[in-house]
């Protein structure tokens, strides 16, 4: 279809997703023209995600080259919000809360005494607490806790106040909105020069950046070589509320490995309890289904027996961007042009300040910065993409 307008900037960053939102403030900070092309900006799976900045208990085997960049953006989400409130005008739910991961029986505590120990070999802090010291803690949990891990440097935040905040932000710093869909990269002399939109506008740009999270394999006109192998992992994710009576019901995250799921408890200051999330390869399937919401239930009930006193207010399924290392893929694409920043698949929220950090340099000086080095699109060569039905 031939286009009707056309459009330029200096970087057009294809997704408004907390990721393509940092990037897009980052890069209109450093006074690069800088446009948003996403149908409903401040959408996607921040709005659905508990918001753990979880990087010491979500540590897992074979990931610590991810853990030197989590704990980086961990250590940088104090400054990074005060920034954020201040060029927003917007409170973000940040809060300082620790965790407290929790062990119900002895298989799980047999897991938890693992994980305590792979923290310390990493470095980590974290502290073994007796089930009674548990409870001391969090008066709500059930009887039966055998122990736990009281980890106080990971905290939370609110994604969807993080994603209103990078949005209005972006605003304040000019960024350009094109509420539309993205159809196809163009592509003129081996380099990325825009996006046709949905509506057949042009949008040209001096570089584009795809941050569409679990969609950023599918845009078409993306040569096979280099479309990112990034797929989309299902999360169930409830949202209760604490009556004024109650609280503190939690004062802290609380989570445990139930049967082999995980189950968090998040509890905000405004009274909103998050419980996540499940964990599902099913495609582009966000349907919230039964079986997702009663196991959620039930090991949440078997951890803190007081939440059936709670209203349900939500429930809601968002997809997280899978990639096949669970790390980022940020930098060059290997076509000129065309950057990425996707596949954070768990840790979106937590490694929102770092990607824009990083991404803010290589659109400013042009220049990957070393934190990322590992995380290059390039170290999976040439990943066909199978994209699921
Ligand atoms: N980081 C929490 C989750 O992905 O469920």
């Amino acid at each position: 279809m031939p286009s009707r307008t056309s459009d330029t900037s200096d970087v057009l960053v294809v997704g408004g997703g907390i990721i393509g939102l940092v990037t897009a403030w980052r890069a209109a900070q450093r006074g690069l023209a800088t446009a948003v092309v996403d149908p409903a900006p401040g959408g996607g799976a921040a709005q659905v995600a508990a918001g753990m900045l979880a990087a010491v208990t979500e540590l897992h085997y074979g990931e610590e080259t991810l853990l030197a960049l989590n704990l980086r953006s961990a250590r940088r989400y104090p400054e990074f919000a005060a920034e954020l409130t201040e060029a927003s005008g917007r409170d973000l739910g940040y809060r300082r809360c620790g965790t407290l991961a929790v062990a119900l029986d002895a298989d799980d505590r047999a897991h938890l005494r693992e994980l305590h120990a792979l923290q310390q070999r990493c470095g980590l802090e974290s502290q073994w607490l007796s089930g009674r010291e548990c409870r001391r803690l969090e008066p709500m949990l059930a009887p039966g806790v055998r122990g736990g891990l009281r980890v106080d440097g990971d905290h939370q935040i609110d994604p969807r106040r993080l994603a209103a905040a990078l949005l209005a932000a972006c605003e304040r710093a000019g960024v350009v909105f094109h509420r539309v869909w993205a159809e196809r990269l163009d592509v003129a002399g081996g380099r990325a020069t825009g996006v046709t939109t949905a509506d057949g506008t042009a949008l040209a740009a001096g570089r584009v950046v795809l941050a569409g999270g679990s969609l950023s394999g599918r845009l078409a006109g993306v040569p096979r070589e280099v479309l990112p192998p990034v797929r989309p992992v299902k999360g169930q994710v409830l949202r209760l509320t604490v009556p004024r009576r109650l609280a503190p019901f939690l004062s802290r995250t609380v989570r445990a490995v139930v049967r082999g799921g995980q189950v968090y408890l998040v509890p905000r200051e405004n009274g909103e309890l998050v419980v996540g999330a499940t964990s599902e390869e099913l495609g582009w399937d966000t349907t919230v289904t039964a079986g997702g919401v009663y196991e959620l239930l039930r090991d949440a009930h078997e951890l803190v027996p007081g939440i059936t006193e709670l209203p349900l207010t939500e429930t809601r399924a968002g997809l997280r961007p899978g990639s096949p290392d669970n790390a980022p893929l940020l930098g060059p694409s290997g076509l000129d042009g065309l950057l990425l920043a996707t596949g954070h698949h768990r840790n979106g929220v937590l490694l929102t300040p770092v990607t824009g950090d990083v991404m803010g340099q290589l659109l400013g000086d042009g220049e990957l910065p070393q934190e990322a080095r590992p995380f290059t699109p390039q170290r999976f060569g040439a990943v066909l993409m199978e994209q699921p039905a």
